[in-house]
């Protein structure tokens, strides 16, 4: 996972996330999702990632970096109750650096490990209003699994996280190619 990234990113370094990098990567997830969904976005953002990932899924993450600064991270595990399945649970890369490959580079490093443990699926979830997030995943072979609901022609888990918490749920089978 955390061999050298080829050009254009050989400067930049590659490694697993530990507990130090938490507070450093909470700092960044407002600008770089560019206040998606107001305070109650950057409310359930910083939720999305306490402590605990930097501490139990080190192993299974990516960090990019420059110096001090951070330029990417996935946060993913493997399933301990899906022996197939492996999952993606927050993705983010630096505005300056996006639209270059970083972040499909990242996904392809993770489903290689996936691949090694023996995981067959990759999943993640995503908010409807993040059309950049749905048009990655289905650029990265991800298929958005129906829903009983729609968001602007695309199909919503409804209540997914808790009451009102709608998401998109992905889910990529590993045997086919993006
Ligand atoms: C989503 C994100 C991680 C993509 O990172 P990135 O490095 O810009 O993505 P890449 O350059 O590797 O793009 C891979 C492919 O997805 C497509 N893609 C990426 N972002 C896209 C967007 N916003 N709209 C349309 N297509 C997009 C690219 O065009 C590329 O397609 P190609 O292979 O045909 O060229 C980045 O935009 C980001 O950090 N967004 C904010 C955080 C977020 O929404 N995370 C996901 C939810 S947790």
């Amino acid at each position: 996972m955390t061999t050298p990234l080829p050009a254009p990113w050989q400067a930049f370094g590659v490694r697993r996330p530990t507990p130090g990098d938490h507070l450093p990567v909470l700092a960044v997830l407002d600008g770089w999702w560019g206040g998606l969904g107001g305070e109650e976005g950057s409310r359930q953002r910083a939720l999305l990632l306490p402590k605990l990932m930097f501490q139990h899924f080190g192993d299974s993450s990516l960090l990019v970096t420059s110096g001090d600064r951070i330029v990417a991270f996935l946060i993913g595990f493997l399933s301990p109750s899906r022996p197939a399945e492996s999952y993606i649970h927050f993705v983010g890369v630096d505005p300056a650096e996006r639209g270059r490959g970083l972040g499909a580079a990242l996904y392809e490093r993770f489903f290689a490990y996936s691949r090694a443990h023996g995981r067959s699926v990759v999943r993640a979830i995503t908010s409807p209003v993040n059309k950049g997030s749905h048009a990655f995943h289905t650029r990265m072979g991800f298929v958005t699994e129906p829903g009983p609901k729609e968001f602007e022609g695309v199909p919503v888990q409804p209540d997914y996280d808790g009451p009102g918490l709608d998401r998109l749920s992905f889910r990529k089978d590993l045997s086919r190619t993006r």
